[in-house]
């Protein structure tokens, strides 16, 4: 079984933290259920050269993202929006990785009332995902977005700034703005936890599969809630969307892994086209 795109969230990844040791059983679990490939996604600078390390610990398996995100944890406790300071940490250790990178993310906008609670907030946000567009194009890279409470602001915001690669990762907003989307030719993926969300379930029906690609966001999202997630539970959303697509688990894995080269002209390296 081939693989199409999945991602790490490396804030409370296993693989990253020293408490948990099982980064190897992880990769060994998930090469056994078939994946080819993953996508390793950072959210802060605090977390870049981990990231690295991990792609470099597992050369044409794990590809490394870099990006800042819409929400920056100040302690496990506190979170706020991100700021235009957030992203001069980040900058240099871009340009000094660009060339390993396959995407600039995790970015986006974040609008959840206690993220940001006022309009200079919002705008502060729009700028640092701005910057990242900007970057992304400069490096030829796709961008891969995190969007909460925020899905027509952050389609309208890359439309505007003419981002013509994005993965739009577990939208949460209506089926008619995602349309908005995929008319600008963006993709989206849909994480394991599919099987408890009906938003997702909606937004499955409506979407082509020509614009869905795979992802377990772990150790989010997954297919139990508050249990951790793993990449190699991608194949639920696979096989999820395959029941409501009523198209056969092949030609999910197959359409899914083609928009994810697609998206990530990079993955060649490791999954033959
Ligand atoms: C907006 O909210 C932030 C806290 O999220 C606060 O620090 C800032 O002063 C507020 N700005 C205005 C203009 O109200
Ligand atoms: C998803 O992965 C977790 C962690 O390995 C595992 O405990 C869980 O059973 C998996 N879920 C399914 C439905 O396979």
């Amino acid at each position: 079984r081939r693989a199409t795109e999945s991602r790490h969230n490396s804030e409370i990844c296993p693989a990253l933290n020293s408490p948990s040791q099982d980064i190897e059983e992880v990769i060994e679990n998930s090469k056994k259920a078939g994946l080819s490939a993953l996508l390793a996604v950072a959210e802060h600078a605090g977390e870049f050269d981990k990231i690295i390390s991990l792609s470099q610990r597992f050369p044409g398996f794990i590809f490394p993202c870099l990006g800042v995100h819409p929400v920056q944890s100040v302690s496990p406790e506190q979170q706020r929006g991100a700021s235009l300071q957030d992203l001069d940490a980040a900058l240099p250790i871009i340009e000094k990785y660009k060339d390993h990178l396959v995407a600039i993310g995790e970015v986006g906008l974040d609008f959840t009332p206690r993220f940001v609670s006022n309009d200079t907030d919002k705008e502060s946000q729009r700028q640092v995902l701005i910057r990242q567009a900007q970057i992304a194009k400069e490096l030829d890279l796709p961008l891969n977005v995190h969007s909460r409470s925020a899905g027509r602001p952050t389609i309208h915001l890359l439309k505007e700034q003419g981002v013509e690669r994005a993965l739009l990762h577990a939208f949460d907003g209506k089926p008619s703005v995602a349309m908005e989307g995929v008319k600008a030719g963006y993709f989206f993926s849909i994480p394991p936890s599919i099987i408890r969300s009906e938003q997702k379930q909606k937004l499955v029906k409506q979407l082509p599969l020509e614009n869905i690609c795979l992802e377990t966001d772990s150790p989010a999202l997954g297919p139990e809630k508050q249990v951790r997630n793993e990449p190699k539970n991608i194949s639920i959303s696979a096989e999820y969307i395959s029941k409501i697509k009523g198209v056969s688990l092949e030609e999910v894995m197959e359409v899914t892994t083609q928009n994810a080269l697609r998206l990530f002209p990079k993955l060649k390296l490791a999954i033959r086209p």
